[in-house]
């Protein structure tokens, strides 16, 4: 008799099986570069706790772009620092407002061959850093999405393949979709920040792109980390309102609601690999207590596994350059 009869070794035993029993994989396509464009300076300003990154200067930008579509990587998500904030955020919506100037920059050098995704909140804009206007101390709702489709406007009309909300306001994907359609950009697709979590991983981002609430937080409009169930819902909400992608951040403390979003719905899940994930790596990388090339596949692996097809990661452009060694590390 032998024992045991089931031996899942086998297909362990040789890389060239182990490929071929491979589950996941990442491609170069798969990965979304989000990049900070700030008016207003000379020189890019380095991210003290994102390295690597930089508060992009207009030139600067277009050229971190060039060396992301050199390794593979066409899509990129931007993020404005305007010169000038103000209670209602109206740089945001600005024709010369720095997105919208980016935007058409980035066409200008790279055409088609650029997938361009506008971030579209107000937290950078405006002077108190809340995600909206306020009413007090409240961020109202309604109010705020008159805006959110006035910036929607803005950058459709300077050249954004995608908006992407993220100020978590009720109705959001709805109020974008019907102004885009009314003002015939019905071609341009919504990636909707569905589940955002009210996450202190997004704390080298605030610093990144100046956007820490004046006072408060945002946990009366963002969701609580505590709750997974909720994300299906907000997920429905935001497909049922026109969303074309459904997206999950943090991602790595949130596997299992990327799971359960990807498991809900029938649109592309793409997931957020945030600012503070990517700090976590790179600390730990700069000391040499772990070895960072392995660590980010094992991440975008699971992030992967967990059911989101795109994945938005500063790591992108290094990834992007490292992904065809891959197989060998496995
Ligand atoms: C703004 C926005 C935030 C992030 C993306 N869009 C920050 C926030 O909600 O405070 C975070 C991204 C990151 O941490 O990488 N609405």
């Amino acid at each position: 008799m032998s024992f045991p009869t089931e031996r899942p070794r086998r297909l362990r035993s040789r890389p060239a099986l182990r490929r071929l029993a491979r589950e996941t994989q990442i491609a170069t396509q798969d990965l979304i570069y989000p990049l900070f464009v700030r008016d207003a300076i000379d020189e890019p300003q380095p991210i003290a706790a994102m390295p690597g990154h930089h508060q992009h200067t207009l030139d600067s930008l277009t050229r971190e772009a060039e060396a992301a579509i050199r390794v593979g990587v066409r899509s990129f998500v931007l993020f404005g620092i305007p010169a000038q904030k103000d209670a209602q955020g109206s740089e945001a919506w600005a024709d010369d407002g720095i997105v919208q100037r980016a935007l058409r920059r980035l066409r200008d050098a790279f055409g088609p061959d650029a997938l361009l995704i506008a971030d579209l909140c107000l937290c950078e804009y405006t002077d108190h850093g809340h995600c909206g206007v306020l009413e007090g101390d409240a961020v109202a709702n309604d109010r705020t999405l008159e805006l959110y489709e006035r910036i929607a406007v803005a950058q459709a009309a300077a050249g954004a393949d995608v908006i992407a909300p993220s100020g978590m306001m009720d109705g959001q994907v709805g109020a974008i979709r019907s102004v885009l359609d009314r003002q015939g950009f019905t071609d341009r697709a919504i990636l909707a920040y569905a589940a955002k979590y009210a996450s202190a991983f997004y704390g080298p981002f605030r610093e990144a792109a100046g956007s820490t609430p004046r006072f408060g937080d945002r946990r009366s409009y963002q969701m609580d980390p505590a709750n997974a169930r909720e994300a299906v819902r907000e997920a429905r909400l935001d497909v049922d309102e026109g969303a074309d992608i459904v997206m999950v951040k943090p991602a790595l403390a949130f596997l299992d609601v990327i799971r359960a979003v990807a498991d809900s719905t029938d649109v592309p899940v793409a997931a957020y690999n945030v600012s503070g994930e990517y700090a976590m790596v790179k600390a730990a990388a700069a000391n040499g207590w772990i070895d960072e090339r392995r660590v980010l596949r094992e991440i975008l692996l699971g992030i992967r596994r967990a059911g989101a097809q795109m994945i938005l990661t500063y790591h992108a452009k290094e990834v992007a350059a490292d992904i065809p060694c891959w197989d060998e590390m496995g």
